[in-house]
């Protein structure tokens, strides 16, 4: 005859036999001692209660139940926690310090965006941002580059809504529009909405149909400048980015203004610091030059000013333009424009957090 203090007995009889199982397979073999279909302790069990005087029988089939789930439980619960046993090849050793969880970083150029950012900050720049995809008139024409300058062939820019046909397009008055060729335009964006004094920087992506190459990718980073105000003189565009390009790279780097040109800038300068490698001696990186072109910059075109209502007799301003792709190249001795975009952690894991 089974009654309740048999169910407890059994309960205790597993107990026992759980705390001695100390390995897998012991533990297995418990399992199957008390919860085996055919010979199992449980089973067993159940068909006792199932022949058992119907007054006690519900009371037994609760005892029963209860034991069986209880059974399971802490079965399962040992067999999926790690520590279950003393075989070392299996076990874990519990007093190791835990890994360190792969923590994500910034890209290179999110960190040196923020760097440039931060320096202009400093000096009273508000940073700005504009639009990727942008019409000809911002990119192009309000830069003092009109319908037939070179810079708007399809050779170069990429544009969204037109297969190569820019005669027909012109015929229809269909307005064209690009993925940004570069931030320039936001000079005009902005001066578009502000009234000088103006000083700005505007970070972003910008576009160009060029092959993949070593120092070419199709999309790439600058940051645009612009300061616009009265008596504003290109010694201020000196001196800013004299002090811009110190802090960005050394102390004593040594900076170099060349003539150039810009459609949107007059007079243009090209701007140049002394060698990183070769402390302006001469060598590879440098093409035996001593110099690094590091961006492109001037004063602000009368024809810019009047596209957007400012009057050029009363104002002046100066602007820039730098790739950050170009600066990361040469800060961090990076030969390949490529590898920034190849999501190698072993290369973007060099880069300072
Ligand atoms: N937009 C030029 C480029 O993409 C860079 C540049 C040159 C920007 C001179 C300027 C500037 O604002 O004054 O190469």
């Amino acid at each position: 005859m089974t009654n309740p203090r048999a169910v407890d007995e059994l309960r205790t009889r597993f107990h026992a036999d759980f705390e001695n199982a100390n390995t897998p397979q012991a533990l297995q073999a418990v399992r199957d001692q008390y919860l085996g279909r055919k010979n199992g302790a449980i089973a067993a069990l159940m068909k006792q209660v199932v022949s058992t005087s119907p007054d006690i029988r519900p009371t037994l089939g609760r005892l029963a139940n209860e034991l069986k789930r209880d059974i399971e439980v802490a079965i399962a619960q040992r067999q999926s926690s790690t520590t279950v046993t003393t075989d070392t090849q299996d076990s874990v050793d519990v007093s190791l310090p835990g890994r360190d969880p792969i923590l994500g970083r910034r890209h290179p150029m999110t960190i040196l965006r923020e760097q440039i950012e931060d320096i202009f900050n400093r000096m009273g720049f508000a940073i700005i941002e504009g639009p990727e995809i942008e019409d000809e008139y911002h990119n192009f024409e309000a830069l003092n580059m009109p319908a037939d300058h070179p810079a708007r062939d399809m050779q170069d820019t990429l544009y969204l809504n037109e297969p190569f046909n820019g005669t027909q397009s012109q015929a229809q008055g269909q307005a064209k529009v690009l993925l940004r060729t570069h931030t320039s335009g936001m000079q005009i964006r902005y001066m578009e909405n502000h009234e000088p004094p103006i000083r700005i920087i505007a970070p972003g992506r910008v576009y160009r149909r060029d092959n993949l190459d070593v120092t070419h990718t199709p999309m790439f980073h600058q940051v645009e400048g612009l300061l616009v105000g009265e008596g504003v003189t290109m010694a201020d565009l000196k001196g800013t980015l004299e002090i811009f390009l110190r802090e960005l790279f050394d102390a004593d780097t040594k900076v170099m203004f060349r003539p150039s040109f810009f459609p949107y800038t007059e007079p243009s300068a090209e701007v140049f610091i002394g060698c990183l490698f070769c402390d302006c001696d001469g060598c590879n990186v440098c093409k035996k030059t001593g110099w690094l072109e590091i961006l492109g910059s001037g004063m602000v075109h009368a024809a810019v000013f009047e596209a957007v209502g400012y009057d050029p007799e009363r104002y002046t301003g100066w602007a820039f333009g730098l790739g950050i792709e170009r600066v990361a190249m040469l800060k961090y001795r990076v030969d390949d424009i490529r590898l920034f975009y190849e999501n190698d952690l072993s290369f973007l894991e060099q880069f300072p957090r």
